[in-house]
């Protein structure tokens, strides 16, 4: 039985040209950036040149890009290194309840250490009302933190109009797009944030490298101290295979723009279209023509998620039950929660497909088969 892949919200396969220039980055160039000998300096070429790629991606500076190891860190700094370098201007963060959990657990270490935060809720498709807000905005808040594209739902949030609403506040404005990048177009004046936290190994690209964006008047401090990598904002030597491997990822969506995209709904779309022909009962956790195409969460009615999850996994389908760092848990979706409530059915029967790289469409009605399957034997049918 052919395995099929439908978690590429929790890590994508890399792209084999990503691999090719890595392995040629690995053997060809070694040197330290930071050495000011000929080694080094070839590095240091290959080093500024993927940084003004990658800027240009989202309509930054070159120096307003700091590269981290992913997603997690990326979120860490902006949260924790905004909050410490403008505490004197007030210790208010606002975020939202559906926050993936390197944005949640580090609100919650400042909340440890004197700072207020409001976990802004969702409707139950999923979104954060802008109009909320101004509910909880005031003089003290200093960082507003919502995320772009949800990852267990794929819910996309109204940051353009969030950021509206923010303009003449002193509080910045950042967003994890860890799932957004390479898949919507993003600019980041046009989005009107400060800050954006981006990880490759989402998009094809490596584990263990993304950056962070920052607007050059934004003020944060480093969580780490050492050398003078990164403009002292995140020392370390830096991983120059895999910033090429990132680089090389977003460089194949940037040359065919929006293909991904048109791709991976027809993907999500043939898979539900079959699911809806069937007689299992099911839902869409989410408003299914406004998600993002690479995200379909589903509830399916008189389910367990740990029973579903095995079967799928014998079946063949490897999916999952929520965000990768809970994958695995029976926890309740905290975003699933914060859509219906605590004790909800569908915050226990509930699985997250996604669609990407691993897939073709011929996949997508075998994977669709062995899912109505095993639904049909679970709910007795
Ligand atoms: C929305 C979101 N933010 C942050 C992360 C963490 O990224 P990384 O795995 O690169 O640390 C993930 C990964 O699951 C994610 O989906």
């Amino acid at each position: 039985m052919e395995p099929i892949y439908l978690d590429h919200a929790a890590t994508t396969p890399m792209h084999p040209n990503v691999i090719k220039k890595m392995n040629d980055t690995m053997r060809d160039v070694f040197g330290n950036p930071s050495s000011i000998h000929h080694f080094g300096r070839s590095a240091r070429a290959i080093l500024d040149d993927n940084r003004r790629y990658l800027a240009q991606t989202i309509g930054a500076d070159e120096k307003e890009l700091y590269f981290t190891s992913g997603g997690t860190e990326a979120d860490n700094l902006a949260l924790i290194g905004v909050a410490l370098a403008n505490q004197n201007k007030g210790k208010h963060i606002i975020t939202t309840e559906i926050e993936h959990h390197a944005n949640l657990h580090a609100a919650e270490y400042l909340e440890s250490i004197g700072f207020n935060v409001t976990y802004l809720p969702v409707d139950e498709a999923g979104y954060v009302n802008p109009s909320d807000l101004l509910n909880y905005l005031c003089d003290d808040t200093i960082l507003v933190s919502i995320m772009l594209i949800n990852n267990e739902v794929g819910a996309i949030q109204p940051i353009k109009d969030i950021a509206k609403l923010l303009n003449g506040h002193q509080a910045y404005l950042h967003t994890d797009a860890v799932q957004a990048y390479g898949l919507l177009n993003i600019d980041v004046n046009e989005l009107g944030v400060d800050l954006l936290s981006v990880s490759a190994h989402k998009l094809n690209g490596p584990k263990g490298i993304g950056f962070l964006y920052a607007q050059k008047d934004v003020k944060f401090n480093a969580l780490q101290y050492g050398g003078h990598q990164e403009r002292l904002k995140r020392p370390g030597t830096e991983s120059l295979p895999s910033i090429v491997g990132l680089r090389t990822a977003i460089q194949q969506i940037e040359d065919n723009k929006y293909s991904n995209f048109k791709l991976y709904s027809r993907y999500r779309d043939l898979f539900y279209q079959r699911l809806k022909e069937s007689e299992i009962e099911f839902m869409v956790n989410g408003n299914i023509d406004q998600l993002a195409p690479t995200i379909l969460n589903l509830s399916f009615a008189n389910t367990k998620v740990e029973s579903l999850l095995m079967s799928l996994d014998l079946e063949g389908i490897a999916a999952s039950s929520g965000s990768a760092c809970t994958a695995g848990s029976i926890e309740p979706s905290h975003v699933l929660t914060a859509m219906y409530g605590a004790d909800h059915p569908n915050t226990k029967n509930s699985i997250r497909f996604s669609f990407g790289l691993a897939n073709n469409e011929d996949q997508m009605i075998e994977a669709a088969e062995r899912v109505i399957k095993v639904v049909k034997r679970l709910t007795g049918n």
